[in-house]
């Protein structure tokens, strides 16, 4: 839509995005949403979703040892505002199929704004805008032809805080999404193990799957909610600091969940731990807001490896040494 560099200071005419419930935001930035919560299915969206599941000819999706597949992602250009306040500007980031891409930086420069483009959460936030490009194996995740919510089955969201259903079992909690979805599975017991086995936490549960999900500690929770997610197969997993309310024994346990996953899904995961992100990512990107009052960019990006031994800009260096942040 906008190359980088070319970004308007205010919200552009051609704003691609559909914005819902601008009209009755105003001033006020409190979205009357819960972002921590899976986003439920719109029924009458439903009919556009064949749109999204096509695979372009260009699809760069690989099918993988156990039939699904993982995706390419790329935003370029994207800026985001809420309620005319520009917060991003021209982020374009390339994030590969089967692996996990950290998004790094301070407080405040944008990380999980950014990621809540990827899949189309940013547009629940009254006064939400964006400009820019996200495609999904080449198809534009932001198209008019594009169902929202088949977007966000294909993108899942994992949170910082675990948020499985209270009043669901262990079990339940995994088929939760399914329904949100409205997908139907032949074999909800098998599809539960399944879930369970690849979020790590199948040995732990399975003598308990009809308790209730808060039953769990947190970490385990964290993984039901990673199993809840893989329930709807997704082909990219988006991590808001999944580990940051978590001790260092689980935080281990879904960084090595998260490799694992990696063969299979795309996962893009925001960090504030500079040793998680270099555990547990294969590319990294530096974010920085680098004026108070200025729209957050992208400082550079590249393998994690790179970035962290030898960087091109003198404030990535700064950053992931810990000299600021
Ligand atoms: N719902 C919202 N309404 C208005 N402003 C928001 C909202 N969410 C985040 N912001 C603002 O957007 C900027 C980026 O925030 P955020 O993406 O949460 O940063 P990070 O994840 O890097 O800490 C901040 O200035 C923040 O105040
Ligand atoms: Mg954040």
């Amino acid at each position: 839509m906008f190359a980088s560099g070319d970004q308007p200071a205010v919200p552009p005419p051609v704003a691609p995005l559909p914005v819902v419930g601008s009209e009755a935001s105003g001033a006020d930035n409190v979205p009357d949403v819960d972002l921590t919560q899976p986003v439920p299915a719109s029924p009458a969206a439903a009919p556009a979703a064949a749109a999204v599941v096509a695979q372009p000819a260009a699809a760069q999706s690989e099918p993988s040892s156990d039939g699904t597949t993982s995706a390419h992602l790329d935003a370029s250009g994207v800026s985001m505002w809420f309620s005319g306040r520009k917060v991003l500007e021209g982020c374009s980031l390339s994030m590969e199929p089967s692996m996990v891409t950290a998004l790094i930086g301070p407080s405040g420069c944008g990380k999980s704004t950014f990621l809540r483009s990827l899949n189309r959460m940013h547009e629940l936030v009254p006064g939400a805008q964006l400009a820019g490009d996200i495609l999904l194996d080449g198809v534009d995740i932001y198209s008019e032809d594009i169902n929202p919510t088949e977007v966000r089955r294909r993108i899942g969201m994992v949170f910082q805080k675990p948020n499985p259903f209270p009043s669901m079992s262990i079990a339940d909690n995994v088929l939760a999404g399914l329904e949100l979805s409205g997908t139907k599975t032949p074999d909800p017991k098998g599809l539960v193990e399944e879930c369970l086995r690849r979020a790590g936490l199948w040995e732990e549960v399975k003598t308990r799957l009809n308790e209730g999900g808060m039953s769990l500690s947190g970490g385990q929770q964290q993984r039901l909610c990673i199993a809840r997610s893989l329930a709807v197969k997704p082909d990219v997993l988006l991590m808001d600091e999944p580990c940051s309310a978590l001790d260092p024994i689980s935080t281990r346990v879904i960084e090595q969940t998260i490799r694992e996953l990696c063969h299979d899904i795309t996962i893009v995961i925001v960090t504030h731990n500079m040793q998680q992100a270099q555990r547990v990512s294969d590319n990294c990107a530096f974010f920085l807001v680098e004026e108070f009052g200025k729209p957050g960019r992208i400082v550079e990006s590249g393998p994690t490896e790179r970035l962290f031994s030898n960087p091109s800009d003198p404030r990535t260096l700064d950053y992931v040494t810990g000299r600021f942040g």
